[in-house]
């Protein structure tokens, strides 16, 4: 171990005779470092590190006083001793303020002398002690920090790529679906009829539509992932739940289910990103495409509200769940999607799990149980709220109500 630092005396007076039996009485405990006046005081305390300096009150030029003020400013932590002989309570009470930590009467005696600067030594390695100790513990409370927020990235970023996966897996399904269905058609042919060419040129649309939605799926989790996002995204709802149609209408899980959609009169545009909330309203209706075999009817249906919510009857029970009442932006007008089906509702023992991720009741590879991990994290970045009502037997509502704006300014 390395033997502890002697500590370094700092004498401070203009007349030789008291600076120098200083110097004998300390130089065998500590390093001694002696100035004749303030202006080597402080060049010396600028070069060294001083624990206790000795400051004669009294000296020519500049007074014991204004050297404690300088040496204090460059380094607040020297402990200082004033000598005295005659000064007025004034001048020992400006040396207080100064924090000055003792004063010796001139001529001093050698155990007073000795006694207060082993006592201004001690303080002054209590006073590192605790100084170091403090910056110890923000060095860990830094690193604990990091460690969390790292944590948190790995986690977010593992969600993140899953999402991703889920993500693009519903514009894929359709891709794949229409390039095996064109295949199809064409079969050994080598020449095509125009209404082979017609069904062509539509399948090829709707294929184009949904690279086009890969790619922003994709763009917009890899913006997430840089942090950084578009700000102010607004999106006309009615044309997106005509899109929306369009692209279920086409998406396998429909199977023999019943689909209606309901746009509304008045449009309004939501202050949320068209992907997103495509993609929480894709991830709604093949949920409720997917909650029977049995065939069963799924209805959207959009409505403008021109009144803020009552948000005291949005509340958790065995047939609800709310996301977000406590971020929801409740100043009209709102918007009111709701996805509804006839299926067979959600138990109440299940009801309070849908919203984690990886749950899903679907087993084994026909769920990742993201879907609604995403729409709850898409709502709750909107400031949106979403809501599900259910009674097993008679169906499942899911209700998402965003801040709208009117479509065209006024
Ligand atoms: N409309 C609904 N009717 C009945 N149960 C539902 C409905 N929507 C969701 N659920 C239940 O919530 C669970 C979680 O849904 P979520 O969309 O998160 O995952 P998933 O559909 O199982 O998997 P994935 O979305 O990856 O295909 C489902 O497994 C199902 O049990
Ligand atoms: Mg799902």
């Amino acid at each position: 171990m390395r033997p502890p630092r002697r500590g370094t005396v700092l004498i401070v007076d203009d007349e030789d005779g008291p600076r120098h039996s200083l110097k004998i009485i300390f130089a065998d405990e500590y390093d001694v470092l002696m100035a004749s006046d303030g202006k080597a005081a402080v060049e010396l305390a600028q070069q060294h590190k001083i624990d206790v300096a000795i400051l004669d009150i009294r000296m020519t030029g500049m007074s014991g006083i204004e050297v404690l003020e300088r040496l204090k400013y460059v380094d607040p932590s020297i402990e200082a001793i004033m000598m005295t002989a005659f000064e007025t309570t004034d001048t020992l009470r400006q040396a207080l303020r100064l924090r000055a930590c003792d004063y010796i009467n001139k001529p001093f005696d050698v155990a007073s002398m000795r006694a207060a600067v082993s006592n201004a030594m001690q303080r002054r390695a209590l006073e590192s002690e605790i100084h170091s100790d403090a910056e110890k513990l923000d060095t860990l409370m830094a690193e604990l920090q990091n460690q969390r927020i790292e944590d948190q990235m790995t986690q977010t970023r593992g969600e993140i790529y899953a999402s991703i996966i889920h993500d693009l897996n519903g514009p894929l399904t359709v891709i794949s679906g229409f390039v095996h269905l064109m295949n199809q058609r064409i079969g050994p042919s080598t020449h095509l009829e125009v209404e082979d060419l017609q069904f062509i040129k539509d399948r090829l649309k709707t294929i184009t539509r949904q690279a086009t939605n890969c790619i922003e799926i994709s763009k917009r989790y890899l913006g997430f992932l840089r942090g950084r996002s578009d700000d102010a995204p607004r999106v006309a709802v009615n044309q997106l739940l005509a899109d929306l149609g369009h692209l279920i209408r086409v998406h396998p899980s429909i199977r023999e289910n019943e689909f209606l959609i309901e746009p509304f009169s008045d449009d309004l545009a939501v202050r949320m990103n068209g992907t997103d909330l495509t993609q929480v309203l894709l991830n709604l209706t093949v949920n409720a495409f997917q909650a029977s075999t049995v065939p069963h009817t799924v209805k959207i249906s959009g409505a403008a509200l021109g009144h803020p919510l009552d948000l005291t009857t949005f509340k958790d029970g065995p047939e609800d769940r709310v996301i977000n009442v406590e971020n929801f932006e409740n100043s009209p007008p709102l918007v009111q999607v709701q996805v509804r089906d006839t299926g067979p509702g959600i138990p109440p023992e299940v009801l309070p799990k849908i919203f984690q991720p990886y749950f899903t009741t679907k087993g084994g590879r026909n769920g990742t149980g993201l879907g609604l991990n995403i729409v709850q994290r898409l709502i709750r970045e909107a400031k949106g709220i979403l809501h599900v009502h259910t009674r097993p037997g008679e169906g499942t509502t899911f209700t998402v109500y965003l801040p709208a704006s009117p479509l065209k300014p006024v």
